[in-house]
């Protein structure tokens, strides 16, 4: 079944120059890019992308960090693109993310861990309608 899901790079990867080679990632398993752009959100954006973590103690440096600098907001468009995206991008500690994921390879932080994506078809409904209400 062909799914959407949404995905961003957040500021860690465009600081860290890692857009390219995690896109790439995305592309040589052969899902396809359905929208992508560069942005810096506000706090309040923040708040409603992650309204399902706002009360939670991790959230003030998270908002703080995903406010900090331009991500990269994309639709990825595929073959069970939902959970094939999230087992690409691995678990959410990236000292614990099993090497050749994005965040196992490439992330030694529990919070600058590089990708967000949707991680069920409710969650990716949601959030492409804030990030993309045009699709
Ligand atoms: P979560 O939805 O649990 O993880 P995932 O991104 O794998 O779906 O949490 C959202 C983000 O919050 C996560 O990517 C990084 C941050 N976070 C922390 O900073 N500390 C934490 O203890 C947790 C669980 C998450
Ligand atoms: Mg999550």
């Amino acid at each position: 079944m062909t799914q959407r899901t949404l995905v961003l790079l957040k500021p860690d990867a465009v600081r860290r120059g890692l857009v390219g080679q995690i896109i790439g990632r995305f592309e040589a398993k052969g899902l396809s890019l359905v929208e992508m752009q560069l942005r810096t959100i506000t706090g309040e954006q923040a708040d409603q992308h992650y309204a399902e973590h706002v009360e939670r103690d991790f959230y003030p440096p998270l908002r703080a960090f995903i406010t900090s600098g331009p991500l990269v907001a994309l639709v990825v468009e595929g073959e069970e693109a939902i959970p094939v995206v999230r087992t690409l991008i691995g678990p959410t500690d990236g000292r614990q993310a099993p090497a050749g994921t994005i965040r196992g390879d490439l992330s030694l932080s529990n919070r600058e861990n590089l990708v967000h994506a949707s991680d069920s078809p409710e969650s990716a409904e949601r959030e492409i309608g804030i990030w993309f209400p045009h699709l």
